[in-house]
């Protein structure tokens, strides 16, 4: 199938294109499990103009947009501290799931990092189908708790992490 999409480093033009996706795809990901006022509550705080523009300059991060015929469908966002690497911002429009841009994403940043740096990620313990994306990938669950820089503690959540590849190579 023809590719029409690109995944390019999100540009602080891009922040009301990346709201836009987040908004949608928060609501189809969670309204279900932490209701639909909660949900706005956490879109309000968290991805404000100002947060996008700070994550998107951040030094020894990577922003990551995937954009297709003018609009965003998809962001990542990975903050590289030494060997010690935070993913967040994973979401793909909830009509593009399931195509394969999510691992063309993972592929992207994983290609980005050295075999030595562990990735550490925050996932909601529902959230299925993306703790099966994150295992096909080395993250394993290490158990209740956030990555966030700012945590809710009334929402449950679960660490996941990926250890340095040869790490995992000597546990095969
Ligand atoms: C979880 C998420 C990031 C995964 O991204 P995605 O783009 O949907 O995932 P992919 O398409 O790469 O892979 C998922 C499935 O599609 C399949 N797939 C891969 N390439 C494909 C293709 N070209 N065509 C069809 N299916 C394909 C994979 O085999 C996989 O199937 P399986 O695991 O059921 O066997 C995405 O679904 C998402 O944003 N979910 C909602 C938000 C969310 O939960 N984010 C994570 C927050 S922690």
């Amino acid at each position: 199938m023809a590719k029409n999409h690109t995944i390019r480093h999100a540009q602080k033009e891009d922040v009301p294109r990346i709201q836009t996706l987040l908004q949608v795809t928060w609501h189809s990901s969670y309204d279900k499990t932490l209701g639909h006022k909660k949900v706005s509550e956490l879109i309000n705080e968290w991805h404000t103009k100002e947060r996008l523009e700070e994550d998107i300059l951040k030094e020894n991060c990577q922003f990551l947009v995937c954009a297709e015929e003018g609009d965003i469908i998809a962001t990542s966002f990975l903050n590289k501290q030494e060997k010690d690497a935070i993913l967040g911002r994973m979401y793909i429009h909830p009509g593009k799931q399931n195509k394969g841009i999510g691992s063309e994403l993972m592929e992207k940043i994983l290609s980005s990092i050295s075999k030595e740096t562990c990735i550490s990620l925050t996932v909601e313990p529902q959230n299925i189908s993306a703790i099966e994306f994150y295992k096909r990938f080395g993250f394993t669950i290490q158990g209740p708790g956030s990555c966030s820089e700012d945590p809710h503690d009334e929402i449950p959540t679960l660490i996941m992490r990926r250890p340095p590849e040869e790490t995992a190579k000597n546990k095969t």
